[in-house]
């Protein structure tokens, strides 16, 4: 048997007991990513075979916390993407704007940039009071972090730029509180914020919403579990309600391309389809 099959068995055998002993589903994300991801923990924890993981995990509570950080990639920045933000200011606000109330999920929110940039645009459109925004991520101390909203200054070093070409109307500083290294964002930003933890691979619908982003996501599923999870947008979404992925993900060979229509396929942004609506 080859160094490589051994490892397989080593993997599923982790998989299995991480299924098992919390829940998580971990065997539908892409195998070569999930196979990297562990190598990255056996160096981390200085171990040297996959299987050394398994009983780290099912005697040391604490161990899982560290094994889903190591299983999640979690990077982010505020107004990612500017242009995408173009097009939800451009294409999607004014139809939100009709509403008395709209619902917004950011499904996989990392440590909470994405949430924070797009209240900061809703808040400059005057459309914060209008929504509930449900913020969710499978990892407990990424959304921990949302949830404060402090920032190291250096990462915020090509927000200021980006937050201009994402439609931002005044100076990125004027939404937080910059001491020493770190970075406040304004509390108020996030009082219409619900963050929890929910996990795509095995939770369900939580709420009807008129915008979900989920982006930089999907890539790390395989197809079983994309769909399963653009499935769960479709049955989230009101008639006529918005969907945006990230810049390499796609509708296109889904089983739910047909339920959608393409706003625009650059910026990933995508509309429920309902009777009626022929082009977005
Ligand atoms: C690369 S980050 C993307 C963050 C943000 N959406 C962005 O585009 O900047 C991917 C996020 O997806 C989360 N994630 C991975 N698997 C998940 C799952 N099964 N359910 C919910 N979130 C998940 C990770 O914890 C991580 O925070």
């Amino acid at each position: 048997m080859t160094p490589e099959a051994i490892e397989k068995i080593e993997v599923d055998l982790l998989l299995e007991a991480l299924r098992r002993r919390f829940g998580y589903d971990f065997s539908h994300y892409s195998s070569e990513y999930v196979h990297r991801r562990l190598r990255d923990c056996l160096s981390h924890c200085h171990l040297t075979h996959i299987s050394e993981i398994i009983p780290r995990l099912l005697y040391d509570r604490l161990f899982l916390e560290t094994l889903i950080g190591r299983l999640t990639v979690t990077t982010t920045a505020l107004f990612r993407d500017p242009t995408a933000y173009i097009a939800l200011l451009e294409q999607v606000f004014p139809l939100l704007a009709t509403y008395p109330f709209f619902n917004i999920w950011h499904a996989g929110c990392s440590t909470g940039e994405e949430v924070y940039s797009l209240a900061i645009l809703l808040e400059e459109a005057g459309l914060y009071d209008r929504c509930r925004i449900y913020a969710t991520d499978i990892n407990g101390a990424a959304l921990e972090q949302a949830r404060e909203g402090v920032y190291p200054v250096a990462r915020l070093e090509d927000s200021g730029k980006n937050y201009l070409l994402a439609g931002g109307r005044y100076q990125l500083c004027n939404w937080f509180h910059a001491r020493y290294d770190l970075a406040r964002f304004d509390p108020q930003l996030t009082r219409n914020v619900l963050f929890s933890q929910h996990n795509l691979a095995t939770d369900g619908v939580f709420a009807e919403t008129h915008l979900i982003l989920c982006r930089n996501v999907l890539i790390y599923f395989d197809s079983t579990l994309q769909n399963r999870v653009l499935d769960l947008f479709h049955e989230s979404l009101d008639l006529g309600g918005f969907l945006i992925l990230g810049a390499q993900e796609t509708l296109r060979f889904s089983g739910v391309h047909d339920c959608f229509v393409t706003v625009s396929e650059k910026e990933k942004l995508w509309r429920k389809r309902h009777q009626g609506l022929v082009t977005a």
